[in-house]
């Protein structure tokens, strides 16, 4: 189903340059009115770059070559936000300006301009970091390159407090990313509250394949403009076109996640705080990473001691896309149940460290397994929660899981797609798990 040979420019991208995102501007915090490009707005896909370069120019479009416009999670979301973006050529002197909504006096920090080639693209990605923000606040930013900009788009920041977050398993599709939009949109529509939102890695199904990419990038933009995002690595983020591995050079260019000091690992893992809960995004990737590199799981056990000792946040919610346990497999009586790989090397930890929540995913079906402790079920709330966190894309494991014994609710068989909504007030963690047309599956809380 891979064509890539696909242009860049797909027809829903253009017909956003020829018409809505077509604005005549000037630099700094100003804007100027739109300009009416009817006749753009007929032209066919797919267009090349010269082609698309050639229609700025004929109709004199002073809008900024900006495609996958995205806020991005950072460290302390009161205070800072990543802004990103792609472009066909280098902008430099690129910047985002930000002011509090509906002010007049706006503030600029510079982005990067870098190129980047993967795939058999060549374009340039920018980033920019929003620093000195106010807790709670809405901001307006904008980004400008030159005397080009874009229009005004909204960013909130956290508030210290309650807040929701939308999580989304395994998004990876084979139907040009259709069911992830749509998932993705049916999401945005009931949760209009969401602050930010989750991947649970396998954001493709090829991490090497641009033209993935690009699409899932479409699919996520009813949110990418207006609330953060908060990507876990999965195991295809390291697979080439002919489905070898490789280091993820693509998810590490596409996310600028925060930095988590390593030398060799930086943005592999990471954590950050939103409201009053600490969240830690792990790598299970350990498999693939070290047929390039080795160290991963030695140096992240490390690091998840150390950051788990110093979080003075009341709730600790980790994110990692592998499972930590073993399910059985129709057709392999072979395979036992149990815990696996990753769950030996990590629960003991979560128990240690008192975690209240575990996020997993990879498996493609949705299972709330409760409380667990020293790997067994604790009926008494200790240890943390663990949920499987299902599938958000098109591609599903039917029969091919036999239940677990930890399972206490699995999403009716045979599975569609599923988001969950986190909400997080003073004294509890609510998970609601959704089908996309409204059905709760599971609703599940922790209480301190
Ligand atoms: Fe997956
Ligand atoms: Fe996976």
């Amino acid at each position: 189903m891979k064509d890539k040979h696909t242009a860049k420019v797909t027809r829903r991208t253009f017909l956003k340059l020829a018409g809505g995102g077509l604005l005549a501007l000037v630099a700094g915090c100003g804007s100027a009115p739109k300009a009416a490009v009817e006749k753009a707005r007929a032209a066919a896909e797919p267009l090349s770059r010269p082609i698309k370069k050639a229609v700025r120019s004929l109709t004199g479009d002073t809008s900024l070559d900006a495609e996958h416009i995205r806020q991005m999670i950072t460290r302390d979301s009161k205070t800072s936000r990543t802004v990103m973006w792609h472009s066909d050529e280098a902008q430099e002197g690129a910047e985002v300006a930000w002011r509090v909504a509906g002010s007049d006096e706006c503030e600029t920090v510079p982005a990067t301009s870098d190129y980047y080639d993967d795939d058999g693209q060549a374009i340039y990605l920018h980033s920019a970091h929003i620093e000195g923000l106010s807790a709670g606040q809405r901001y307006e930013y904008r980004l400008i390159a030159g005397e080009e900009g874009t229009e005004w788009m909204t960013m909130e920041t956290d508030s210290g407090g309650d807040f929701t977050a939308l999580i989304f398993p395994d998004t990876q599709c084979s139907d040009g990313y259709i069911t992830w939009r749509e998932v993705a949109e049916a999401a945005a529509l009931s949760t209009p509250e969401a602050n930010f939102f989750i991947n649970m890695g396998d954001l493709v199904d090829n991490g090497e394949d641009h033209n993935q990419w690009n699409q899932w990038l479409d699919g996520a933009e009813s949110m990418l403009t207006r609330i953060p995002l908060a990507p876990i690595m999965g195991n295809h983020e390291t697979y080439t076109i002919d489905w070898q591995t490789r280091l993820p050079r693509a998810y590490l260019a596409l996310f600028d996640v925060p930095g988590n000091g390593s030398g060799e690992f930086d943005r592999y893992y990471y954590s950050f705080d939103y409201g009053d809960v600490h969240f830690i995004a792990l790598n299970t990737q350990e498999n693939e990473i070290d047929e390039h590199k080795g160290g991963l799981i030695d140096e992240q056990l490390l690091w998840l001691r150390r950051d788990l000792a110093a979080t003075k946040k009341k709730w600790k919610v980790v994110l990692m896309h592998r499972d930590v346990l073993q399910y059985r497999i129709n057709g392999r009586p072979e395979r036992r149940e149990g815990i696996s790989e990753d769950g030996a090397i990590f629960m003991p930890i979560f128990d240690e460290y008192d975690v209240d929540v575990v996020l997993t995913a990879h498996l493609h079906t949705y299972r709330d397994r409760g409380h667990l402790f020293d790997f067994k079920p604790s009926d008494g709330g200790r240890g943390p929660l663990y949920v499987l966190t299902g599938v958000a894309g098109n591609v599903r494991y039917p029969g091919l899981w036999i239940d677990h014994a930890f399972d206490r609710v699995t999403a009716p068989q045979p599975e569609t797609d599923n988001y969950i909504t986190m909400r997080a007030t003073r004294d509890e963690l609510n998970f609601k798990c959704f089908l996309p047309d409204g059905t709760v599956i599971d609703d599940v809380s922790v209480r301190k």
